[in-house]
Formats: C-alpha cells, structure tokens, sequence
C-alpha cells in the first residue's frame, strides 16, 4: 500500500526516503517554522516597542512625588522592583502579597534607600474579594488615596496541556485573570469619583505569543491583555 510519496512496510509504518520530496519538505519544516514565528514576533512585538518609544519621548515628564501606589506581588520580582522605583520617584508604597516576610523586606530596603518616603506592607491574597475589601480598608487608614494601582501578582509557570492538576487551573485563573476585576472592582469607584487615578495591568510578551506548555498562562494574560 503508499500513500502519495511514502510507502508503508508490513507493520503499516511509514518508510521515509530521504530522497523523497515530502521528506525534504519535514526537514525544512522546523527552520521554517521558527523563522515564520521570529518574522510574526518581529511583526507584533518590534511595532509595539517601536509605538512606546514614540510616546515616552513627546510624553511631558510628569512627577510623581507625593502619589500614592500600590504594587501587587511586591515581595519579589518586578513588583519588589516596581516598589523601589514609585519610591525613587518620590512615591508613598503600600507593598501588598501572601509573602509577609518578602514584602516586609522591600519596605525596609525602601526606607534604608529613600529616606523619608512612606511605605508600609500588606497581606492580602488577592484572589480572594473578602482580602480585598479588608486591603482597602487599611490603605484607606493609612493613607488618605491611592493614585495608581499596578496589579502585578502572578505565576508564571507552564504545564503540559493533557496533564495538569486541577488546582494549579483554579490557581491560574484565579490569580492571574480572576483577581485583576476583583481588585478592580474595589479600587476603581473612588478613582472614578476622585476623577483622578491610575490602574496598570501587568500581562506580558506571552500575552500575545504562547511558548509550548505556556497555553493556560497564555490564556489568562491574552485576558489581562484583552481590550
Ligand atoms: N518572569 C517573567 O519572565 C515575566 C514576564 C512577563 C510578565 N511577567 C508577569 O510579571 C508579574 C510578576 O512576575 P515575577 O516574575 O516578578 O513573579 P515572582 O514570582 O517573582 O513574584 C510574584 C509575587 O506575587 C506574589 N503572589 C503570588 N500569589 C499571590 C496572591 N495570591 N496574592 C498576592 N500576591 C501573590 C508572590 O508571593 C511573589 O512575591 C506576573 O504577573 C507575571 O505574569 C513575568
Ligand atoms: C512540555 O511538558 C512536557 C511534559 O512535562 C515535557 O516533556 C516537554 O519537554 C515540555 N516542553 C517544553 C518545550 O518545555
């Protein structure tokens, strides 16, 4: 029996014959691919640094001394960097994880850096709306605003899309999609009433381009991302 270029031997494999074009064609097919996905990169990727560019320089450099922020995940990674930049800048942090110890350290690294800026950290697991409502109300207590809120908290980790626990499903979309209205919902009134006030998502190359075993992650962050 052959099926178009290929034959089949007596166990019903496909023998492949090297000299054969749909074989040449396999071969060239994986350079090919990762090619067709450096130009597809190139394509969203390099636009959107490229419009970024653009706007940071006719942006007016406006100060942020004095404005209230509060970093999600603030106990290690960007956020703990996102913390000691808004405080560099003359910001007032309220650092917010589950990672008491973490963000407790990143408070203490801002008042050794920058003296006389206000920081204090919070506990709150922002999957849950119950933590949410109680993190308002102590930022409320201890500072009069919040200006800019940037929802950082996630987990970056992959899995194999055919086995995967069901927990580490709920975690991601709790955490990394679910918690961003939750949060939302409770912060956003009083911006809006103020009319004044700033919301960043953190979503992430990934939101746009999924690397194998990256769908789930990818899902939630193609969400954050979502307009
Ligand atoms: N690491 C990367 O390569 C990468 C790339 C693009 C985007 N991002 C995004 O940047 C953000 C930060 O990533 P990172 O690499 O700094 O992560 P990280 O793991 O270093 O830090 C995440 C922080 O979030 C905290 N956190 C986890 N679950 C929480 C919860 N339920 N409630 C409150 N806090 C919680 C953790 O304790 C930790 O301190 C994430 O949203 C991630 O998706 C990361
Ligand atoms: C994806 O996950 C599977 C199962 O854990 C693993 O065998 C495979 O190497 C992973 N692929 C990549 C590119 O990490």
């Amino acid at each position: 029996m052959s099926i178009h270029n290929g034959n089949t031997n007596e166990n019903g494999y496909l023998v492949i014959d090297p000299t054969n074009e749909r074989y040449r064609y396999q071969k060239i097919k994986e350079p090919l691919k990762f090619i067709l996905q450096c130009v597809y990169l190139s394509l969203v990727f390099f636009p959107l640094l490229f419009l970024s560019a653009i706007k940071t320089l006719i942006a007016r450099e406006r100060s942020l001394k004095g404005q209230t922020v509060l970093v999600t995940g603030g106990a290690h990674g960007l956020g703990k960097e996102l913390c000691f930049k808004f405080a560099s800048l003359g910001c007032s942090i309220a650092c917010v994880d589950i990672n008491d110890k973490g963000s407790r350290e990143t408070v203490i690294a801002i008042k050794e850096r920058y003296p006389g800026v206000e920081a204090h950290s919070y506990h709150c697991d922002v999957r849950s709306k119950h933590e949410i409502r109680i993190l308002h109300e102590h930022v409320k207590r201890d500072f009069q605003h919040l200006d800019i809120l940037v929802h950082n908290a996630g987990d970056v980790t992959s899995a194999y899309l055919i086995d995967f626990e069901d927990k580490f499903l709920d975690n991601m979309i709790d955490l990394n999609l679910k918690s961003h209205f939750l949060i939302y919902r409770e912060f956003l009134p009083e911006m809006i009433k103020r009319n004044k006030g700033h919301i960043v998502a953190i979503a992430s190359l990934a939101s746009v381009y999924s690397e194998m075993n990256f769908s789930i992650y990818t899902a939630t962050k193609h969400g954050v991302l979502g307009r």
